[in-house]
């Protein structure tokens, strides 16, 4: 009987895949930041209509563009990479937030948007981090008569 060794390889920090263009689907309302020449792109709504839709894909993609000097940008909808974070994390379905990159150059922040459901976010802010690939969510402060708020 042959004898079968497995090697396991080591896993690395940042685990990404490309995909094929026709897997990323066109989306409106995505959170997206350009940090450290890749452009990471989270949520959006997938559905063909923008009124009646609310098919969000909370994965999060990023795209190096830094092999795309010169091209064209035609030559980029089949080279985006579906992110998988070092650890699980929910980030929750959401249309329209708003997001910024840290003065860090790491890290990027989504803030809010809405979720369709009229309920409030677990996590209001929440930030990746491009150089451990983790999220995480933003600390919180308490302002009177008004509740928890995080940034
Ligand atoms: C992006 O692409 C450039 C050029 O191929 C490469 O040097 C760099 O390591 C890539 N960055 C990441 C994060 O994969
Ligand atoms: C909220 O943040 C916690 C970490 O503090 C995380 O475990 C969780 O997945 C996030 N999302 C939700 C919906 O709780």
């Amino acid at each position: 009987m042959a004898k079968i060794t497995l090697i396991i390889a080591s896993v690395t920090a940042t685990f990404t895949y490309v995909l094929a263009a026709d897997i990323v689907l066109s989306r409106s309302f995505p959170s997206c930041g350009y940090v450290g020449g890749q452009i990471y792109c989270s949520g959006g709504d997938t559905s063909p209509s923008l009124t009646s839709g609310n098919v969000i894909d909370p994965t999060l993609y990023s795209l190096n563009i830094s092999n795309f000097d010169g091209k064209s940008s035609d030559s980029m909808s089949n080279q985006w990479n579906k992110v998988v974070p070092s650890s699980p994390f929910q980030t929750e379905s959401r249309r329209t937030p708003t997001s910024i990159v840290l003065s860090d150059g790491k890290r990027f922040l989504i803030q809010g948007g809405h979720n369709m459901y009229g309920n409030k976010f677990s996590n209001q802010s929440i930030m990746y981090d491009t150089s451990s690939n983790t999220w995480s969510k933003a600390s919180s402060y308490v302002i009177a008569g008004v509740g928890t708020k995080q940034m």
